[in-house]
């Protein structure tokens, strides 16, 4: 038996080879959401190629938001892309470019899927969502460094900014709700952080979403000088350094310095993984014994771990 659980590892193993063998850059994360299935030669299918061949040969909005739907119910394709809001329109275009590639590849089947980048998001699903907030699925990043000293002051310093940029960006107008920008934090740091809602969100959606983004800091990157928050309605991010375009428009933003001391947090999906392997040995190890197996993985991160399934092998295991 321990034969089998070696193998179940092993083609774990593969199959995160295989996902990362894929042309485009990884995404940051990814969901593809058991919320449905299409075939390869269904309607739904023709139409998603569709509207993800518009979404990135869009050069017309500039503002780097795309909300488009393409089709007939019971098979029209809803999808939204969005840009950081510092990010220029070619940087963002080819960003939406990979992902509206790389993501049905990766969820080959699934009719809803949301895929990130540092510069972009894409979603797509058969469901109305625009002007929708949603908080899940999420997922979390930190920065490995810790906070040296004044951790408290630090938090205190990080709300204040956080909560004076929700607002501006919940007030942002339906083409761009973004704010970025930096504060004073303990030991002559520089504290420097940006949150950004779908535009089409309502000023009071926007501003609960990141409410509500904010409210999982604590548990996710407590005590870290770096964390991200990141919902498929709003997302946030801080850092001790400098991490995007402070001319937020005309100037390109300079290559990121840090990618090395974020850790990618697949917390919940990789507990999830492991308990499904486990569970597997477990009952392979005692197949007389009735069955009776830890089905619900209940964590205390605000996503349904059974949404993510398909989740499981694929993509950021560092
Ligand atoms: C979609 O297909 C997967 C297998 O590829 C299956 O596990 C899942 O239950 C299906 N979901 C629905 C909603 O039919
Ligand atoms: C798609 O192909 C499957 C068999 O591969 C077939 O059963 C199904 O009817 C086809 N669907 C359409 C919409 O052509
Ligand atoms: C898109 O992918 C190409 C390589 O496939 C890469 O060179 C380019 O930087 C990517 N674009 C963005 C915005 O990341
Ligand atoms: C806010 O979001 C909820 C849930 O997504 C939606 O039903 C509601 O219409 C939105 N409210 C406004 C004012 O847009
Ligand atoms: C941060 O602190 C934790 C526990 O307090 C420690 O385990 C970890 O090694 C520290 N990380 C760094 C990069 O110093
Ligand atoms: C798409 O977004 C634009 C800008 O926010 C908005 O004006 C428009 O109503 C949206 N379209 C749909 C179908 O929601
Ligand atoms: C911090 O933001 C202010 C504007 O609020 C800007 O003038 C200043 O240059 C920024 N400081 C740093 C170190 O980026």
């Amino acid at each position: 038996m321990a034969k089998v659980c070696s193998k179940l590892l092993f083609l774990s193993a593969i199959c995160i080879f295989i996902a990362q063998a894929f042309a485009q850059p990884s995404f940051l994360y990814h969901f593809c959401l058991d919320n449905g299935n299409y075939t390869s030669n269904s309607t739904y299918k023709a139409n998603l190629n569709q509207l993800l061949s518009s979404v990135s040969s869009n050069t017309e909005i500039d503002y780097g938001f795309y909300n488009s739907s393409y089709g007939q119910n019971p098979d029209k394709v809803y999808a939204i892309g969005l840009c950081r809001g510092d990010v220029k329109p070619d940087v963002c275009r080819s960003c939406l470019n990979n992902a509206t590639n790389l993501l049905p590849l990766l969820c080959p089947n699934q009719k809803e899927a949301i895929g990130w980048y540092d510069y972009c998001m894409l979603r797509y699903t058969f469901r109305d969502i625009f002007g929708i907030m949603e908080a899940s699925p999420v997922f979390y990043m930190w920065n490995n460094n810790n906070v040296s000293a004044n951790v408290d002051q630090f938090n205190q310093d990080l709300r204040t900014l956080l909560d004076s940029q929700r607002v501006q960006a919940a007030k942002g107008g339906s083409l761009r709700k973004f704010a970025a920008g930096n504060a004073t934090a303990p030991n002559f740091q520089t504290l420097y952080s940006l949150v950004q809602c779908i535009p089409d969100l309502s000023e009071q959606n926007c501003s609960d979403c990141l409410v509500g983004a904010m409210g999982d800091i604590p548990q996710c990157c407590d005590g870290k000088q770096g964390g991200r928050v990141v919902r498929p309605s709003c997302n946030l991010r801080y850092e001790v350094s400098l991490f995007y375009d402070p001319t937020a428009i005309t100037v390109p933003s300079p290559p990121l310095s840090n990618k090395s001391l974020t850790v990618i947090i697949i917390v919940v999906p990789t507990v999830a993984f492991l308990v499904l392997i486990i569970s597997i040995c477990i009952y392979l190890l005692r197949v007389r014994k009735p069955r009776e197996q830890p089905e619900n993985t209940s964590s205390q991160w605000e996503y349904d771990p059974k949404r993510t399934d398909s989740d499981q092998s694929k993509g950021s295991l560092v």
